[in-house]
């Protein structure tokens, strides 16, 4: 049985449901000669860790226990008295899974994942790939920051796997890394990869009001908390800036356009959340709908894309044609429209959920198993 160690960073949606994926294809990988070997776990205070790191792991009721107390909004620190492990507290942190990191990751090797939605834990990643780990990411906060710190994750371009850090469990990395390596050249890639801004999009081309259409999405629980962290664009940037380096191209986040859906004047440093609701919001509903009637009268669409195609890499609303995969979008889903040397009459079109805890963990789970060849 090839064991794979692995430590997770953040235990939210998406790490809980890792965990739980985890456990319930026990059977599925021990038919596959493969054992997910959990040594730790943290949340943003405190890390838990098996006792015996080379050898051990937190068994399988430890981890349904740890889930249940973070689904409560508990911290780990209070699974202190739970079972054979060590819990430390945030400010011993790091210097421990460093550590962890240097033994298991020369001893077997070491998946270090990374479901955490911070970007406090690039430093720490770009240390663990000089000490041999793999590299799991559901978090784009490494991979959108500055390019020493992408470079340096990808010094070992094998060792990292980042499916799930756009369009969720989706194929779009896998399938844009095998065009990539038979040399197909890309020329152009157009994406709806907000679930939000494209149910957004297609309600209002519905004829509702973008208001009632955000306050709709946030009472469904579509939206973040504060539906301006969608209406921003910030996401969709920070995914495109991850698709265009995969690209090649050596740009940051300052290089993308990125429209935003309110002005600045609205923003959270001069409005709550209930006054851009209540009031900001509405005075946007005018211009919007302005524009969705006359791309309708050029026969298309709106949708609020992002478009990478030669040193072009903006995100924002575009005007596209109602017959396109893109224009025929409804609902949350993501699509991908990729035009290539082999793909350019017809794109290669990638649709299906792009969010959800579900199917954000399964392409995690599958990123794991896509490196156990890299475990002795
Ligand atoms: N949910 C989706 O549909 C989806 C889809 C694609 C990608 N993603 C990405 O997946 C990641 C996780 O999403 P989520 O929905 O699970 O987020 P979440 O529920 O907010 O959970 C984030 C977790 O990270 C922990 N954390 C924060 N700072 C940390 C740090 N410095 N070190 C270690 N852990 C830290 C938090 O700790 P506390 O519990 O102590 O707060 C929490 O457990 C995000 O980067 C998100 O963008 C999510």
């Amino acid at each position: 049985m090839k064991k794979i160690a692995l430590l997770l960073m953040g235990c939210g949606g998406v790490g809980r449901q890792l965990l739980h994926h985890i456990v319930s294809c026990r059977s599925l990988h021990a038919k596959k000669g493969v054992h997910l070997r959990v040594v730790g776990v943290c949340d943003s205070k405190s890390l838990v860790v098996t006792s015996d790191v080379l050898t051990g792991e937190l068994d399988d009721a430890f981890l349904s226990e740890l889930c249940r107390l973070k689904s409560n909004g508990s911290s780990l620190s209070s699974l202190s008295d739970f079972g054979e492990c060590r819990v430390y507290a945030n400010s011993e942190s790091n210097n421990t899974i460093l550590e962890i990191a240097a033994l298991v990751g020369k001893s077997t090797g070491l998946a270090f994942v990374d479901c955490s939605a911070s970007s406090e834990t690039i430093g720490l990643i770009t240390q663990v790939v000089d000490l041999g780990c793999c590299i799991v990411l559901a978090n784009k906060k490494p991979l959108t920051s500055r390019t020493e710190d992408y470079e340096k994750l990808f010094s070992y371009p094998r060792y990292i796997r980042h499916e799930s850090t756009v369009g969720a469990g989706l194929p779009v990395i896998a399938s844009l890394n095998r065009m990539l390596s038979s040399g197909d050249t890309i020329h152009r890639i157009t994406g709806s990869l907000s679930g939000t801004l494209g149910y957004v999009m297609s309600e209002i081309e519905r004829g509702k009001r973008l208001s009632d259409v955000v306050k709709a999405a946030k009472s469904l629980g579509f939206t973040e908390p504060d539906p301006r962290d969608d209406l921003s664009g910030m996401d969709v940037g920070r995914k495109a800036l991850i698709l265009a380096r995969l690209l090649g191209r050596h740009i940051d986040m300052d290089s993308i356009k990125i429209e935003s859906l309110y002005p600045k004047e609205m923003g959270p440093d001069f409005m709550s959340v209930e006054e851009f609701l209540d009031n900001g919001i509405l005075l946007l509903d005018n211009d919007v709908q302005e524009r969705v009637k006359k791309a309708s009268m050029n026969g298309n669409v709106l949708r609020y894309v992002c478009v990478i195609e030669g040193t072009r890499c903006e995100v924002g609303i575009q005007e596209l044609p109602n017959n396109s995969a893109l224009g025929r979008l409804r609902g949350s889903d993501n699509v991908l429209e990729i035009y290539s040397r082999c793909y350019s009459e017809q794109p290669l079109v990638i649709q299906g959920a792009g969010a959800g805890n579900d199917t954000t963990a399964a392409g995690v789970l599958a990123d794991i198993l896509d490196i156990q060849d890299l475990f002795s």
